[in-house]
């Protein structure tokens, strides 16, 4: 499939099934994480993988995670992200959305299901997880094989702003 039909081909899955992903599609799920670009290749993230019945309570104590079996919190570091001198803006955030979305969409290449999850309470993550002060959790990519109908390809249209409304060229 080109890179659009996989674009087009994913949506939000909030219904799994118990099927487990296999050890060699989350090790390519892995890699594209690990390919990612980020800022002045700093490499400011970590990603959690949880599998285990402990780890995914864990994670539910913080978050919805639509009864997958494997969900990834992909963090931050504060300590190494860069930092654009002009106004001290910090990358974290967004390395750590580029390695998320690398994921998501290789995710959908292998016939997975996802869904990236913000809406969780920073606090229990970082208690349950024991995650140290320079780590800050950004996204959790819930995957697993989904037990939803797939969405209509042809849903963009309504569901997403018009193009001319998105893009403006040479000049807001
Ligand atoms: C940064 C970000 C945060 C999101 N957080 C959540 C979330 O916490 N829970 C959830 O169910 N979906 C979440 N989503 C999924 C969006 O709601 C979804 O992508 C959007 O409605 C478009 O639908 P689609 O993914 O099916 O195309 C998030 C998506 C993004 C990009």
């Amino acid at each position: 499939m080109d890179f659009i039909n996989i674009a087009k081909s994913r949506s939000s899955v909030r219904d799994y099934n118990n099927k487990k992903v296999e050890p060699e599609k989350l090790e390519k799920i892995l890699e594209a994480a690990h390919v990612a670009p980020t800022a002045a290749n700093l490499q400011p993230v970590h990603l959690i993988v949880v599998q285990s019945e402990e780890g995914l309570a864990k994670i539910g104590k913080a978050a919805n995670i639509y009864g997958t079996s494997l969900a990834i919190i992909v963090c931050a570091d504060h300590d190494k992200a860069w930092v654009r001198p002009f106004d001290g803006k910090q990358t974290g955030d967004i390395d750590a959305s580029i390695l998320t979305d690398h994921m998501m969409l290789q995710a959908t290449e292998l016939g997975l299901g996802t869904v990236w999850v913000c809406y969780f309470k920073p606090d229990v993550l970082r208690k349950e997880f024991t995650l140290p002060d320079n780590l800050e959790p950004i996204n959790i990519l819930v995957i697993g094989y989904s037990d939803e109908e797939p969405a209509d390809r042809n849903r963009f249209e309504a569901q997403r702003i018009a193009m001319s409304e998105l893009v403006s060229y040479e000049n807001l």
